[in-house]
């Protein structure tokens, strides 16, 4: 089996043929990883984190990308376009620059990142920011891309989504089969609907035995699907999933109905510390709309609501250190002292 690249490795899964390229930076085959500490804390006798950020750009949107880019090059394509709250921009730009293509980014003012603007600034690729949520990016890229004046990459491309499940093929083929419960960040609303897409191909073609309860969350001030209408002015500190109006609405809607599974709210302060948790109990440091992930794992399993269940994984869907505001507003000033033994100690006391 071909390690590195994603297409290769799932090409019988993936709308490819000998004419795609087979265009790769290593993405896929990420870890997953045991969480003893939530284990104790939940009572579940199996907590396991799916790190994405170990993906080449940082996220899971390289799995996605891959194959989106892939298939523009095949196309004949020579821009590609996205609207980001950032891991999508960093993603579309490393992959744009290795395939030889231009990239256009656009963003909402203000709520990227540092480290994802850093990416996209990087790889080359064009950057406009616009006034207003994520929501209103997305609607202008639609717009141009209907104009024809580039190849659109955000998950309404089809490809996206398929090159994204290949993640629930993964955990089947680690685990021996599907977990009992899958919790996931919800933003756009294009992983859920990956995931449960390969979650039910992976039942289909023996690969499991059974399909995970899928459970999405989203942040308390983000919450459109929970609260069944969209939020035109969407809040949260997990600057990802500041969306107020998913594309995937109906893929998110019916992975949570078939899978027998919910879709509910985290409050920042429950991404916050769950984000905090992951990388001081369990070493993990992801960024923190990965932890929400968590942050509803430790939800439902305080309700109560997850005693039948033996197995569960969290996916976290990209790596901390693009975000380093976040991690720096978790401790106070550093102390800076004389490069003395005595001075040291003091300061550590
Ligand atoms: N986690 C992270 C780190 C993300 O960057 C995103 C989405 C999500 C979760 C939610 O995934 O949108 O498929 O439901 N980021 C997009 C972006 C919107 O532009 O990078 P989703």
């Amino acid at each position: 089996m071909p390690g590195g690249s994603l297409i290769e490795r799932y090409a019988v899964h993936l709308p490819v043929s000998q004419r795609t390229p087979r265009l790769t930076l290593g993405e896929g085959a990420t870890p997953l990883v045991r969480a003893a500490a939530l284990e104790r804390e939940t009572g579940i006798p199996e907590v396991w984190l799916k790190v994405e950020g170990q993906n080449p750009t940082g996220s899971f949107k390289d799995r996605g990308m891959v194959v989106a880019v892939a298939k523009a090059v095949e196309a004949g394509a020579r821009v590609v376009l996205c609207a980001s709250t950032g891991n999508t921009a960093a993603s579309a730009a490393a992959y744009a620059a290795r395939a030889g293509l231009a990239c256009t980014v656009v963003l909402p003012a203000g709520q990227v990142a540092e480290g994802k603007l850093a990416q996209a600034i990087a790889h080359g690729a064009r950057i406009v920011a616009v006034r207003g949520p994520f929501d209103a990016a997305l609607s202008v890229v639609r717009d141009l891309a209907s104009a024809g004046e580039a190849t659109l990459v955000n998950s309404v491309n089809p490809h996206r989504i398929e090159g994204q499940k290949t993640a629930a093929f993964e955990i089947c083929e680690t685990l021996g089969d599907a977990p009992d419960a899958l919790f996931i960040p919800v933003g756009n609303a294009g992983n859920i609907t990956a995931y449960w897409r390969g979650f039910v191909e992976a039942a289909r073609s023996g690969m499991a035995r059974q399909r995970p309860r899928m459970y999405g969350y989203q942040a308390a001030g983000a919450a459109p699907l929970v609260g069944g209408a969209p939020v035109p002015q969407p809040e949260t500190f997990a600057t990802a999933i500041r969306i107020g109006n998913p594309a995937s609405w109906s893929g998110a809607i019916a992975a949570r109905d078939e899978s027998g599974g919910a879709i509910d709210a985290v409050t920042d302060a429950e991404i916050r510390d769950a984000y905090a948790f992951a990388a001081r109990c369990e070493g993990i440091f992801c960024e923190p709309a990965s932890a929400a992930s968590i942050a509803g794992l430790r939800k439902r399993a305080r309700g109560g609501g997850l005693r039948d269940v033996r197995r569960v994984v969290c996916v976290l869907t990209g790596n901390g250190m693009k975000d380093p505001e976040s991690a720096r507003s978790l401790a106070g000033p550093i102390p800076e002292v004389d490069a003395t033994i005595d001075a040291v100690r003091r300061a550590l006391a």
